[in-house]
């Protein structure tokens, strides 16, 4: 079984706390946060201050994605009773190893993403320290990309990596997913799958939601 997490980069922020709901009501896994610095990525997005506002207002779990640079110093900012994942870039940690232990320490998941240039062997070392990998299926710092089809062999590896190395982290493949490749996508092995605009650029959002949830079973 896999779930989808939507993300609230494509949501309306005027209309966000409904938007909320219909994701909630629609059977979604988790809450999808995309933070960017306009410096690891060419874009900037949403800080601390907006899962402030959604922690009591929501059931759901957070999945927060770190687009930034040198992440530990912010880390603190997203530990939260909701926070369950804090997913840091591998490209944008000097010292990995120390990142993830510091999500760690204070009763987080700790993910990694790999940006679609980056190999799943810069992982290596660090399999054993991590709660999830996040697989980027299209280049970070925008929503509604296309799908760049080799991220699908990464979630393949990563999940033959975990069987023969008996561990039992997640994989999560994060951008360009669509109602037409979701399926395919999880055959490969992945547990956790973000969708933004194919959510909430739909008319109904809720609907969507469920198609995907029903989808992923
Ligand atoms: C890309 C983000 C993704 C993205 C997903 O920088 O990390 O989470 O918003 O959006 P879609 O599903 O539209 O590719
Ligand atoms: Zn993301």
């Amino acid at each position: 079984m896999a779930i989808i997490a939507p993300s609230i980069l494509s949501a309306d922020f005027y209309e966000l706390g409904k938007q909320i709901q219909q994701i909630e009501r629609g059977g979604a896994g988790l809450i999808h946060f995309d933070v960017m610095d306009g410096l690891f990525v060419p874009n900037i997005s949403f800080g601390a201050p907006v899962l402030r506002s959604l922690e009591t207002k929501t059931e759901l779990r957070f999945d927060i994605h770190l687009m930034i640079e040198d992440p530990g110093k912010l880390i603190p900012n997203y530990i939260g009773p909701k926070t369950e994942y804090i997913v840091v870039h591998q490209e944008a940690c000097l010292h990995l190893h120390r990142v993830l232990q510091q999500i760690r320490q204070v009763g987080i998941k700790a993910g990694v993403a790999l940006n679609p240039a980056t190999p799943v062997s810069t992982l290596e070392c660090v399999l054993e320290d991590v709660d999830l990998v996040c697989v980027m299926g299209v280049n970070p710092g925008f929503g509604g990309q296309r799908f760049i089809p080799q991220s699908r062999r990464k979630v393949e590896q990563l999940d033959r990596i975990r069987r023969e190395r008996d561990l039992d982290f997640k994989i999560e493949l994060d951008g360009g997913v669509t109602f037409d490749n979701a399926l395919g996508i999880k055959q490969a092995g992945c547990d956790i799958l973000v969708a933004g605009s194919a959510v909430f650029s739909c008319p109904d959002i809720e609907v969507a939601t469920r198609k995907f949830a029903k989808m992923l079973k």
